[in-house]
C-alpha cells in the first residue's frame, strides 16, 4: 500500500497494543508462500490480520508490539534471492516505508521477543476480531474503491454478454477489468454461471455456453489493500427478461431492498434473514410455488428449498469476514437455523444477498417432496428446473441513519436491461 496509508496502520497498531497492554508482547506472524510444486508457488496473498496491522504485502514477515515499540521483521535477502526476485527494501528503507520503530530480520525473532511472554493466540484472535468488525474511515475508503472498480467490471460484463460466448470469456472480462484498474487480487474466484448453472451456489467450472433466453449470474469482486467487494448480479443473456424471469427477479429484488432499508444499528442480522425469507415466501406464494401460512413456510423449511443460503455475512479483509469477537456472540433468536447472528453496529460492512433458485438436488429429493407436499407445488417447480437461479448481492455499511450502499451496479429491471443493451 502507499505511503500515506502507513499512518492508518500505525494508528490501528496503537489501539491493539493499548488494549492488550500488560498481557504480554504481541507477536503476529505474516503469511508464508505456499508451494504448488517444485519451484512454483501459489500466488501469494498476505494474511488478513497482518494486512490489517501493517499493510505489508510481502511474505515471511513478523510484527512484534512490545509496549510502545513496534518492530517489523523481514526476511533476510541474499544476493541469490536478489538475482531471482529483484529489489526488496533493505531494513532502513523498510522502516521508513512501513512507518515502524525498528526493522529486524525474521531470523532474529527470538531476540525481538527477548524471552518475554506473548499475548495468548486466543486473546490476540479475539482482540483482532473485535477491532476488525468495525471499519474505520480509512478501511471504508478502500472498500468503496474496491466496490467502484468491481461495479464497473460488472457493468462491462452486462454489456458484453451475448448468446454463444462461454462463461470464461466473461470471467476474463471481469477479472481483467479489475486488474487493469490496478486491483491485483480478486476477493474470491469469480462465479460466472449461465442457465441452469446459476442454480449451483458455488459454481466453479465457468465453461458453459451462454444461450439466448437464459439468465447469467455473476458473483465476483476484487479487493483493494486486501478489502473485498462481493457483488452478484443476474441478468438476461439476450438483454430482455422473459415474463417468468421478471416475476422471480422482482421477488428477490423486493426482499433485498426491504432488508437494506431495515439494516440499522441494533437490528439482529438473523431477524433480517427471516424477513427476507418471509418476503420470498410471499412472492413464491403469489407465483404459485408455495401455499400456506407465511410463518409456517419459513419455519418448516419450505422456503429453504428455493432459498437455501444466508442473507448476509460480514465483509472486510476476508470475503466472509470476522464476526466481531466473543463479546458479540449472540444466541439465534429465530426458529430457523442461521449461522450469522450479530447485532448490527455502525461501521459494520455486510452483504445483502437473497436469492431464489430451482435446484434439482433439492426439488427432486424424495424426502423433501414427502415433507413439503402440502406446501410446495412440485409440478410447477419441476417446470422451472431449466430456469437456474437469481441472486442479487450488494455491500452495505451500517450507519446511524440509513445504511450506505457501496454497490452501484444497475439492479432495477429496466436499469439492468438498459445496461445489457449495446
Ligand atoms: N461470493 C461469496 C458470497 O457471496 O458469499
Ligand atoms: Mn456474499
Ligand atoms: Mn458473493
Amino acid at each position: 500500500m502507499y505511503n500515506h496509508w502507513m499512518s492508518h496502520y500505525r494508528a490501528l497498531r496503537r489501539i491493539l497494543a493499548k488494549r492488550l497492554s500488560g498481557q504480554g508482547v504481541v507477536h503476529l506472524q505474516g503469511g508464508k508462500p505456499v508451494p504448488r510444486n517444485f519451484d512454483v508457488e501459489y500466488p501469494f496473498r498476505q494474511s488478513s490480520d497482518f494486512l490489517y496491522m501493517t499493510g505489508v504485502e510481502e511474505p515471511g514477515c513478523h510484527l512484534v508490539l512490545d509496549g510502545a515499540r513496534e518492530t517489523l521483521l523481514v526476511p533476510r535477502i541474499d544476493a541469490h534471492h536478489r538475482v531471482w526476485e529483484g529489489h526488496v527494501p533493505n531494513p532502513a528503507q523498510a522502516k521508513k516505508l512501513f512507518n515502524v520503530d525498528r526493522v529486524m530480520y525474521a531470523d532474529e525473532l527470538k531476540k525481538a521477543l527477548r524471552g518475554r511472554r506473548c499475548v495468548t493466540p486466543a486473546k490476540l484472535r479475539d482482540a483482532l476480531d473485535d477491532m476488525r468488525a468495525v471499519k474505520t474511515d480509512g478501511e471504508l475508503e478502500l472498500m468503496r474503491r474496491a466496490n467502484v472498480v468491481s461495479g464497473a467490471a460488472h457493468a462491462a460484463v452486462m454489456k458484453a454478454a451475448k448468446p454463444g460466448l462461454r462463461e470464461y470469456e466473461l470471467q476474463a472480462l471481469f477479472d481483467s477489468a479489475c486488474l487493469k484498474a490496478g486491483l491485483k487480487h480478486l476477493a474470491y474466484p469469480s462465479i460466472v454461471a449461465a442457465g441452469v448453472n446459476s442454480a449451483v451456489l458455488h459454481y466453479r467450472k465457468n465453461d458453459g455456453r451462454l444461450q439466448s433466453g437464459d439468465l447469467l449470474l455473476i458473483d465476483a469482486g476484487a479487493e483493494l489493500g486486501g478489502y473485498a467487494a462481493d457483488i452478484t448480479r443476474t441478468f438476461p443473456i439476450n438483454g430482455q427478461f422473459t415474463r417468468r424471469q421478471r416475476d422471480v427477479y422482482s421477488v428477490v429484488l423486493e426482499a433485498q431492498k426491504q432488508c437494506i432499508a431495515r439494516a440499522r444499528p441494533g437490528v439482529i442480522s438473523a431477524d433480517l434473514h427471516v424477513h427476507s425469507m418471509r418476503i420470498i415466501a410471499e412472492g413464491l406464494k403469489s407465483l404459485g410455488f408455495l401455499t400456506g401460512e407465511t410463518d409456517g413456510l419459513v419455519e418448516n423449511g419450505a422456503v429453504r428449498l428455493f432459498y437455501p443460503h444466508g442473507l448476509t455475512h460480514m465483509l472486510g479483509l476476508d470475503v466472509h469476514d470476522v464476526t466481531g469477537g466473543k463479546r458479540r456472540v449472540l444466541p439465534n433468536p429465530t426458529k430457523v437455523p442461521i449461522r450469522f447472528v450479530a447485532k448490527l453496529e455502525p461501521g459494520f460492512v455486510i452483504t445483502m444477498e437473497p436469492g431464489v433458485y430451482f435446484i434439482e438436488a433439492l426439488l427432486k429429493d424424495p424426502a423433501q417432496r414427502r415433507k413439503h407436499r402440502g406446501s410446495v407445488n412440485f409440478a410447477k417447480a419441476d417446470s422451472f428446473l431449466d430456469f437456474g437461479g437469481i441472486r442479487i448481492e450488494d455491500d452495505i455499511v451500517i450507519r446511524d441513519g440509513a445504511a450506505e450502499n457501496l454497490t452501484r451496479v444497475p439492479k432495477e429491471i429496466e436499469a439492468v436491461e438498459a445496461a445489457c443493451a449495446r
